[in-house]
């Protein structure tokens, strides 16, 4: 069959021949129909992701859709290494399918799937966002920023506050305010103080790291003893800009802050859930990201392309 296949760390995948998958007991073979090119790919792909493949060749792609041998439709994620999503076939984990339903096509949700999942569990589970809280998503340009925006005011947050670098990208979010990030630190941490107003920030959505957490913390820092009135739970999600923060002691003991993260760690019951509300959000049309399709042998130009207008590159191994 052909696929993605990486052969060395860093280089982009090439569209080559691979051995064929054979599942093994607890696993579905799954004849590939869609699966979108994911920061998570080109992080693992690097090879200094904490999830990049530990044997080289390997296929590429994290999750994604396809047709098991039964002929039930499915998004899948997480194929039994060195197969992967970004091929003609792949080997899962039975409990890493889950059925599709039909108003959901392909292409939709094997681009929704993943970053709706980075948007809802810090949200949901990790954030424990409650009804009227406000919200700061960090790099909500992005696509996965963005269903965090959309997916806050479902959840009932009271306001949101959206911070990212692109203008046009800000402008177009329903935030209750909006920050650049893309300005000198001092005047950042003025942003971020001037935009948490007198509730302050309860769930904070990272999807950055690097300077601009390091700025959100100072302001977050306080200047004197004062009993919290709120805690900030800021989870980090993605690290676009940087893999690391200074971080001061003081900072924590000045005010009410709790740094927690969320990945693929989340446990199978609530993975289920967040899936089951995101399939519900997509059949309804009220959660979706906008796709830019094309076939899986062009994934080598691709993958170096990157995203374009917000849209999130789909390959499909039939084109
Ligand atoms: N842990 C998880 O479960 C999970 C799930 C999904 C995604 N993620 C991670 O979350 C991150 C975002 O994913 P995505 O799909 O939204 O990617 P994306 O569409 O490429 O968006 C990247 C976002 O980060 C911002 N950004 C990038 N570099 C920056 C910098 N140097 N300084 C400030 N902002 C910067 C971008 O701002 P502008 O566009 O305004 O320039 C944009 O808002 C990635 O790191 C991804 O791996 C994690």
């Amino acid at each position: 069959m052909y696929a993605a296949v990486q052969q060395s760390a860093g280089a982009p995948p090439r569209y080559l021949e691979f051995a064929e998958p054979v599942a093994a007991e607890g696993e579905n073979l799954i004849e590939v129909r869609a699966a979108a090119l994911h920061r998570i790919d080109r992080a693992r792909a690097s090879g200094k992701h904490y999830a990049s493949p530990r044997e080289l060749p390997a296929v590429c792609g994290t999750d994604g859709v396809g047709v098991t041998q039964d002929g039930e439709r499915v998004w899948f994620a997480l194929p039994r290494a060195p197969f992967g999503a970004m091929a003609e076939r792949t080997v899962v984990p039975r409990w890493m399918c889950a059925p599709l339903p039909d108003e959901v096509g392909d292409a939709e949700a094997a681009a929704l799937i993943n970053p709706g999942m980075g948007a809802y569990l810090p949200l949901a589970w990790r954030g424990r966002l409650v009804d009227g809280e406000t919200v700061l998503v960090l790099g909500a340009t992005g696509v996965t920023g963005r269903l965090a925006v959309r997916l806050a005011r479902l959840l009932g947050a009271g306001r949101v506050v959206a911070a990212g670098r692109d203008p046009r990208g800000l402008e177009s979010l329903d935030a209750d305010a909006v920050i650049r990030l893309d300005r000198p630190r001092e005047e950042l941490v003025e942003a971020f103080t001037a935009a948490a107003g007198d509730t302050g920030y309860q769930v904070v959505v990272d999807y950055v790291w690097g300077e601009p957490v390091e700025a959100l913390l100072a302001a977050l820092t306080t200047r004197s003893f004062q009993a919290a009135t709120t805690e900030t739970r800021l989870v980090q999600v993605g690290d676009g800009a940087g893999p690391e923060i200074t971080l001061s002691a003081g900072t924590l003991r000045s005010a009410a802050i709790t740094l927690l993260g969320s990945g693929g760690f989340a446990p199978p019951d609530i993975r289920r859930e967040a899936y089951g509300k995101l399939v519900g959000l997509a059949a309804s049309g009220t959660l979706r990201v906008a796709t830019d399709q094309h076939p899986l042998a062009d994934v080598e130009t691709l993958w170096t392309r990157g995203d374009q207008d917000g849209k999130r590159i789909v390959l499909r191994p039939v084109a």
